[in-house]
């Protein structure tokens, strides 16, 4: 058998005590697929005492990971601390520059500073690994980067965060609340330390910024994503939604529209019987059109160690099982240099239904003026649904309040925009206005 592969895992946390627990546990069933033996020989955490469920007393410990990318006898530097700056993007640099292979799960970072370690990793022809990055244990970026190398991406999206699909089931299914259900999320090590990137829907837009690039060839461009989270979805939302016949998903999405790319991360309505609504708790799902294959749709566990462990161990196996002196794919499915500036296309531009939910004073002419609005910003309704519940009064904290609940047919953002700001301005609104994206799904 080969030289053992030598691994120096950065972060020791939820996902790194899982690698290198599994690593240690099932190192014979590796090494015999992979040819050769794979070592846990360096690591760095933050705190030297704490207990990480894996015997490491032989294994050589680094207070700094920049200090193990650059002086740890290891052949991958495994990094699996977080942050797009700092500890995360020094040791990766690092690593790259003195041409180690380089797995990461880091998401905040690529978004960050994906083409530029991709220029590094490729310059210096070595392998940048990111699968465990997007959708968990989801092999999502090797079907987009070699799967479907033939085929001509227009439409990429999904459920791509796992403590926020969990955080609306609960709040569906059992009519939790928000605060109770992201706890959990937390302690079953779903969330990001910084769980407001979950709920704001940050984590999802770095996810959907490298699929994107995927997808068309284009350079990551996180900032260019316009962003929704879910933290004013309400049960008030879910409740309408399930009267309606939709289910409530924060979706990522990135499509070739006429106007450009449109990256979009927001919650979204999704018919109740459409596969993507019936994707609950932690789990994700990914749907690819392509002109090849229609849709294609990748669904499992998108968050928590053992799930994100699996990703991160599938791609320590690839470079187990690399050849010396073979060259090395592009990161991102071509080469760094050759991915194109996106062409961001401009939301307002973006055209679907709309679920519209407005909490407005009990008095006559408030319907009409509504419709009005709508009709005047060339807005065609599917349905238009009063409701004089006890919810809209208690929301509004005034007993006479009433919910309207618009659905649209196709239409602008602009237009959708248009109309809300006129009915804001006509003074009988009790609330802000709740407006949630229709998207066609699987
Ligand atoms: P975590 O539980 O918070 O663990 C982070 C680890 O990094 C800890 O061991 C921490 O050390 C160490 N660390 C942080 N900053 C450090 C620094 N400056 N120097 C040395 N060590 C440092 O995080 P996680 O959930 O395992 O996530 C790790 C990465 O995987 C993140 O990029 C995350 O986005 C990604 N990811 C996570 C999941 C998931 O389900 N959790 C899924 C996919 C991807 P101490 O333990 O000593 O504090
Ligand atoms: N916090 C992330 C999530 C971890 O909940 O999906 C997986 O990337």
């Amino acid at each position: 058998m080969s030289d053992a592969l030598k691994l120096g895992i950065a972060g020791l946390g939820t996902v790194g005590a899982n690698v290198a627990r599994l690593i240690a546990e099932r190192g014979d069933d590796l090494a015999r697929q992979c040819g050769r033996p794979i070592r846990v020989t360096a690591v760095a955490a933050r705190d030297k005492t704490k207990d990480r469920g894996v015997d490491l007393s032989s294994v050589q410990w680094f207070d700094d990971p920049a200090a193990l990318a650059r002086d740890a006898d290891i052949d991958v530097f495994v990094e699996l601390m977080g942050g797009a700056e700092g500890a995360a993007h020094v040791s990766v640099k690092a690593a790259l520059a003195r041409g180690l292979h380089v797995v990461t799960a880091n998401k905040a970072l690529l978004a960050a500073h994906g083409v530029e370690l991709a220029a590094l990793a490729e310059d210096k022809g070595v392998l940048l690994n990111f699968e465990a990055a997007v959708a968990g244990g989801i092999p999502v970026i090797k079907t987009m980067r070699e799967s479907l190398s033939g085929n001509r991406v227009s439409r990429v999206y999904g459920i791509l965060n796992g403590t926020c699909n969990y955080i609306l089931t609960r709040m569906e299914k059992e009519g939790a609340a928000f605060a109770d259900v992201l706890a959990d999320a937390q302690s079953l090590g779903y969330a990001e330390a910084d769980p407001t990137f979950d709920i704001e829907g940050n984590d999802t837009a770095h996810k959907l910024s490298l699929l994107t690039a995927l997808a068309f060839g284009t350079q990551v461009a996180a900032d260019d994503i316009y962003l929704e989270g879910i933290s004013n979805i309400s049960q008030a939302d879910i409740r309408a939604a399930r009267e309606l016949g939709y289910r409530i998903k924060l979706l990522g999405v990135a499509q070739r529209t006429e106007t450009g790319i449109e990256q979009r991360v927001h919650p979204t309505m999704v018919p109740v019987n459409s596969v993507i609504a019936q994707v609950d708790g932690v789990t994700n799902a990914v749907a690819i059109s392509t002109d090849l294959l229609g849709e294609l749709l990748l669904s499992g566990p998108g968050a928590g160690g053992a799930a994100t462990a699996s990703a991160v161990i599938g791609d320590i196996a690839d470079i187990a099982k690399s050849r010396p002196g073979f060259q090395h794919g592009p990161v991102f499915g071509r080469p760094a240099a050759k991915l194109e500036a996106v062409q961001k296309a401009p939301m307002k531009a973006h055209a679907g239904g709309y679920f519209i939910r407005l909490t407005v004073e009990d008095k006559t002419g408030v319907f009409a003026s509504i419709a009005r609005a709508m009709a005047d910003m060339g807005i065609s309704l599917e349905s238009i649904v009063q409701h004089a519940g006890a919810s809209a009064g208690k929301e509004s904290g005034k007993g006479s309040a009433k919910a309207v609940i618009l659905v649209t047919h196709e239409t602008t953002e602009q237009a959708v925009r248009n109309a809300v700001a006129r009915i804001s301005k006509d003074g009988y609104l009790t609330s802000t206005p709740q407006v949630i994206r229709i998207e066609r799904a699987a």
